[in-house]
């Protein structure tokens, strides 16, 4: 089993290769600069380099309110470039497991969307991310598809590190209380990355950690947690505020909850409460 890394100086690619490096995971990896995933021919050669048995797939466009002004960027990597890996994967006989997000979903539901729910992305970054799922199922009906959503942990630029960034800084701090999800501590994704390659099943999976919150409730935990560890913090007030009020380009789910019973099963894993990563990340952080 050799393993390649696409995408490997991104917020989940630097883990991943981390975490392998640590356990002595065979892999190799690339960045854009290495192989960029719009250009066949380039993965065609680094492919031809190595005994590669599985992709994993953790390149992407990934700024939403950038893609509603750069949708033939964003098209292109998170289409066209998930659909180059998928075909060199299946010409060659490798599996892929490839990233996506809850962001496919409108949420106009009102409990955890299942993986056989109806997509129907309401910003460019969720329409590109839905359309490489769907070519890439449809050139590899084997690949793996893993959903996640508000990822947060060491080294990522998330909403998280955000609200916690300006909680160091100002005394009123104000947090969306109408965009609902299920947070996800990078380090537990990692492993649930790890479980699905062992067996690369075909498919879409979800997963994110236990409970669904508003970012309201989890800026509030974020200070609880700070006074816990004795961070120092400026912030006095957190106040709740709409998505009306920020005047932004894309369009999120107000709810996006992804429900986990799928991979918690089919992996045997015990997903953990949002709650006790968060604990994990701020203690963390509190000791670099
Ligand atoms: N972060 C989240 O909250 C979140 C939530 C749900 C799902 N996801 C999904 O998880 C995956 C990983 O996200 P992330 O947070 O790790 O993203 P990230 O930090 O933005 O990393 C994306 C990586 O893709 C690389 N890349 C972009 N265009 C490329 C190209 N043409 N060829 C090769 N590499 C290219 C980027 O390289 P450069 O930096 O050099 O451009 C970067 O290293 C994505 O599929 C994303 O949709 C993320």
């Amino acid at each position: 089993m050799l393993i390649w890394i696409v995408g490997s100086n991104g917020f989940v690619g630097s883990l991943l290769s981390d975490a392998m490096r640590k356990r002595r995971i065979p892999f190799v990896e690339t960045t854009r600069r290495d192989v960029d995933i719009t250009k066949r021919g380039q993965i065609e050669n680094f492919f031809s380099r190595f005994p590669i048995s599985h992709f994993i797939n953790c390149a992407g466009y990934t700024n939403v309110e950038l893609a509603e002004k750069q949708q033939d960027e964003a098209y292109d990597i998170n289409v066209k470039g998930t659909l180059n890996l998928g075909s060199v994967a299946k010409k060659h006989g490798a599996k892929i497991l490839h990233l996506s997000t809850d962001y496919v979903f409108d949420g106009a539901k009102q409990t955890p969307y299942l993986e056989t729910d109806i997509c129907n992305p309401l910003s460019i970054y969720g329409k590109t991310k839905f359309e490489g799922e769907k070519q890439l199922l449809k050139i590899e009906p084997s690949a793996s598809i893993l959903r996640t959503s508000w990822l947060f942990g060491k080294g990522g630029k998330t909403f998280i590190s955000s609200i916690f960034n300006e909680m160091k800084k100002c005394e009123i701090v104000s947090v969306l209380e109408d965009q609902v999800s299920k947070p996800t501590y990078s380090m537990d994704l990692i492993e649930a990355i790890l479980k699905l390659i062992e067996s690369s099943p075909s498919g879409i999976f979800h997963f994110a950690n236990q409970e669904q919150c508003s970012r309201f409730e989890v800026a509030l935990e974020i200070k609880k947690l700070a006074k816990k560890y004795e961070i120092e913090i400026l912030c006095k007030e957190i106040k709740p505020i709409l998505t009306k009020e920020l005047n932004l380009s894309a369009i999120r789910p107000k709810y996006s909850a992804l429900d986990t019973e799928k991979i918690a099963s089919y992996c045997k894993i015990k997903l953990r409460n949002w709650k006790e990563g968060l604990e994990e990340y701020i203690r963390n952080e509190k000791t670099i």
